[in-house]
């Protein structure tokens, strides 16, 4: 080596993520605010997408967001008609989804200075958001998400992706939006399988990170079960909260680590979802996950038995349901089909084989040493308590 030239780049990052109710009443102005916040120059330009599920469910919003639009046009300039995008899975499995989605910035002639204003559940927000990473290579994207599980999860956080080989988020991009804002209005139309869906991932954040938090949850659970506002509020607000401590605190928020601090049970989950044809919602599969890696916790004499219980006990109120066929599913060899997620976990990231496991409520901690007798073992003790 003769020469070199060093580089070292330091990035610093904002976004808020902001919590409002009906955003494109005509009376709100949080939206717009929030824009001329992040960009004060005279005229914004603005591409719409939106789940086609949230569609179907508020009738009037395209409606309401032309109006909004129109009633801001000295500020806003909206480029085009805002794009239905189909919701669920099937978005980030069908790659004409993509392609339509890159259709509209481009016959929008969107640039970097555009807002991609993405409205909709996880799936179509990780579609929308690659889009917006990779086209250009990389236009603001500002999220709306309309699920529990967006709003306290996957729409608050910095990465984006789309599936591909039948392996979830194969083909995907880190992008840190340019703001959040979370619109409980949209929460009321949701189904009662997506409303406790997201519920998954806030007893993750407590388990992992919060045991006040923990707590609250298991006092508050009839309130929650039965969607009253005030807890869901709260609920998601906290999660999010923690979810955000870890991205922005936690040191590693690009993930080039081995590990993956948020994803506990999530080595099991996104194998069930892919086993199951993603017949399973993610948060459901997270609970079962969950279930299995406390379990381990248990078996590795890591927490107590009297935790183990308060952990099941919560999620079987939450009116999870802990057990799935796929998890008995065997390969010719007999080896649990469910294992071979600990390697696909790990080949997502390179390094180490990495889960998180419990030390106890509200302590996760991350271990190499897997033992893959004795998750099988626990798997199937899950299995037998749950059935
Ligand atoms: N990028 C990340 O960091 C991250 C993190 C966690 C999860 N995810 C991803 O998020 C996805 C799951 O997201 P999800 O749980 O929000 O489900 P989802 O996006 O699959 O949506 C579920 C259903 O609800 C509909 N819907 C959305 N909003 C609605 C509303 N307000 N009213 C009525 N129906 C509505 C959708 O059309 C869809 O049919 C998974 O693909 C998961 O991998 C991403
Ligand atoms: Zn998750």
């Amino acid at each position: 080596m003769n020469e070199v030239i060093q580089n070292n780049i330091k990035f610093e990052f904002f976004y808020d993520v902001y919590f409002s109710k009906d955003i494109f009443h005509p009376e709100n102005s949080d939206l717009i605010n929030i824009i001329s916040k992040i960009d004060s120059k005279e005229i914004n330009t603005v591409s719409i997408f939106i789940d086609q599920g949230v569609i179907e469910n508020h009738l009037d919003l395209v409606d309401k967001i032309l109006y909004y639009f129109k009633m801001h046009r000295a500020k806003l300039k909206l480029l085009g008609s805002p794009l239905s995008v189909p919701g669920g899975e099937v978005c980030k499995t069908n790659v004409s989804v993509l392609e339509g989605i890159y259709q509209k910035l481009h016959d929008d002639r969107a640039d970097r200075h555009t807002f991609v204003l993405a409205i909709g559940g996880g799936a179509m927000l990780d579609t929308v958001g690659y889009a917006a990473a990779t086209t250009h290579r990389g236009i603001r994207l500002l999220r709306i998400p309309t699920t529990v599980l967006a709003q306290n999860d996957a729409g608050i956080g910095v990465k984006a992706g789309v599936n591909r080989f039948g392996i979830k988020n194969f083909i995907g991009s880190f992008i840190i939006p340019c703001a959040v804002v979370n619109d409980a209005l949209f929460l009321s139309t949701l189904s009662d399988r997506d409303k406790k869906s997201g519920m998954a991932e806030a007893v993750k954040a407590a388990l992992i990170r919060d045991d006040v938090f923990f707590e609250w949850l298991e006092s508050n659970v009839e309130d929650l079960v039965c969607f009253k506002e005030d807890a869901v509020r709260y609920m998601i607000k906290r999660c999010a909260e923690l979810h955000l401590l870890q991205i922005t605190t936690g040191g590693d928020p690009f993930e080039t680590g081995s590990n993956r601090p948020l994803d506990f049970g999530h080595w099991a989950a996104h194998k069930l979802e892919t086993m199951s044809e993603y017949e399973l919602r993610h948060g459901e599969a997270v609970a079962i996950g969950m279930a299995i890696d406390t379990r381990y916790s248990l078996d590795t004499r890591r927490i107590t038995r009297i935790d183990y219980e308060r952990i099941i006990s919560l999620m079987m109120k939450l009116d999870f349901k802990l057990e799935h066929q796929a998890m008995k599913q065997r390969n010719e060899s007999g080896v649990l089909v469910l294992l071979d997620g600990i390697d696909e976990f790990r080949e997502h990231l390179g390094g180490e084989s990495t889960i998180t496991v419990l030390d106890s409520i509200g302590s996760g901690v991350e271990i190499n040493d897997i033992s893959i007798n004795m998750m099988e073992q626990s798997i199937s003790s899950l299995l037998h308590e749950v059935q």
